[in-house]
């Protein structure tokens, strides 16, 4: 998602400053569970506003030497605007992506992300209205967006194993629904719809 996010945003002319990827031990439980737990912050320079033509290869911190979240949130001091991407971790984010927020004191913050459970604007707004909770009080957040993700194996058996006590459980073949459903997505819709959101917010911040 944070991949395809940049490669949109870098064809509307917005300019990567940098792209830092702050998988750590926090994904451990994501991982276990067979789900890509990859989170990034990007930080854009965008003095040239959202129409600057140039773009520069975004930096990227490996996943196996995550610096500490205070030299992460310094590295996207330089940036104009920071793009958070995180995966739902029980109704919010994971403990990573919770410190990192709160290192970035001063920073426009856009957010996007995704969760098990996609049928819902509410249900994304309720987890953005969350998350964003974690920036300090001086961070300007300046929008947000949010997509279904797909879930770990280890979940579905855990419905299917619902669903086999009781044949009858109508709330365990929902979930299982909903976790076949999930399979085909972040989809190019959903990066498409949560660019256009990351744009109208550079715009709103242009203006
Ligand atoms: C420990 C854990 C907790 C999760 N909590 C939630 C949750 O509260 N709500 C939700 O909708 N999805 C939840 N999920 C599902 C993940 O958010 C989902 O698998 C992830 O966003 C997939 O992202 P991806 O397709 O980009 O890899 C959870 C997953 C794990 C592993």
């Amino acid at each position: 998602m944070a991949d395809a996010l940049q490669r949109e945003l870098s064809y509307a002319g917005v300019r990567f400053a940098t792209f830092i990827d702050l998988d750590d031990a926090d994904a451990e439980p994501a991982q276990s569970e067979g789900v890509e737990s990859a989170k990034s912050a990007e930080g854009v320079e965008n003095g040239q506003g959202a129409n600057a033509d140039a773009s520069v290869p975004a930096a990227s911190v490996p996943a196996t030497s995550v610096p500490a979240a205070s030299t992460i949130a310094t590295q996207a001091s330089e940036a104009d605007v920071v793009f958070v991407g995180f995966w739902c971790d029980k109704g919010s984010c994971s403990p990573a992506v919770q410190h990192f927020l709160q290192g970035l004191v001063g920073k426009r913050v856009f957010l996007f992300g995704t969760c098990g459970f996609g049928e819902s604007d509410e249900y994304f707004a309720q987890i953005l209205e969350r998350v964003r909770a974690y920036l300090p009080v001086d961070a300007q957040y300046i929008g947000g967006a949010m997509c279904q993700g797909k879930m770990g194996m280890g979940v579905k058996r855990r419905y299917e194993g619902m669903l086999e006590k009781d044949p009858e459980n109508a709330q365990a073949r929902m979930l299982i629904d909903n976790w076949n459903k999930a399979q085909i997505h972040p989809s190019e819709d959903d990066v498409s719809r949560i660019a256009a959101a990351a744009k109208e917010a550079l715009e709103g911040i242009a203006e």
